[in-house]
């Protein structure tokens, strides 16, 4: 389900629309922008980062349904990037963000925390009131990692735009816990709407 919820002063940058209109020099007058859009009168193309690790596949199942669903949108760039890969310019640059990760030893994955950590204070203070969630794949757990990823995204001021998405696999076993997942399609399906809601949100500058 969406939390849409009453825009607050931290969700306001977001929300804004860019108006320019010339000064009496024929430049534009940026600090009286109440919005984004672009100078040619269109709302520019907004992008949706997927941050995303996986070990035997399943946060990356749930991750790339979210993509597929954020697809649907047209004025919507979804962009799948592995948090190895992920930098912190990818995170100014985008509008909105998924964070996919296993829930390992209690804890959001080693490469996904090592993401956080490279990227958190290059970006402190600049990307807040942005719309964020947060996908978790757990043998039976999962709301350790959930809460880590939700006390880092208020650290930057994120606006969370869903209840955390958990998919429990069941593997309890060593050789389960290592043996390659498929997660099922209703799981899939919900993923692929987070994506999609949240791309909706996006366009149509709700969030
Ligand atoms: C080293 C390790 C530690 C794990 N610790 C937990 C845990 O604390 N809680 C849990 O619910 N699942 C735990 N799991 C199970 C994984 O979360 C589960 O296998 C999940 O499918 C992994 O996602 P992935 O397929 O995207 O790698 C652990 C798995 C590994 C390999």
């Amino acid at each position: 389900m969406l939390w849409a919820g009453v825009p607050t002063e931290a969700s306001l940058p977001a929300l804004q629309i860019e108006i320019y209109y010339s000064s009496p020099t024929g430049r534009p007058l940026p600090h009286l922008a109440v919005g984004r859009r672009a100078r040619n009168g269109r709302a520019r193309m907004k992008t949706l980062l997927i941050v995303v690790h996986s070990l035997t596949g399943g946060a990356r199942q749930m991750a790339e349904a979210a993509c597929l669903g954020a697809s649907a949108e047209p004025s919507v760039q979804p962009r799948l990037v592995s948090a190895q890969d992920a930098r912190a310019a990818d995170v100014l640059a985008a509008d909105g963000y998924v964070f996919a990760t296993p829930e390992n030893l209690a804890a959001m994955a080693g490469r996904m925390k090592d993401f956080f950590d490279r990227a958190y204070y290059p970006v402190l203070d600049r990307i807040n009131g942005r719309p964020y969630a947060s996908l978790i794949c757990a043998g039976s757990d999962g709301e350790n990692a959930a809460r880590q990823i939700a006390r880092i995204a208020i650290g930057w001021r994120l606006r969370v735009v869903a209840a955390p998405l958990i998919v429990c696999t069941k593997a309890q076993t060593p050789e389960a816990i290592l043996a390659a997942k498929t997660i099922g399609s209703a799981d899939l399906d919900l993923c692929r709407d987070l994506g999609a809601a949240l791309a909706a949100g996006l366009a149509a500058g709700i969030f």
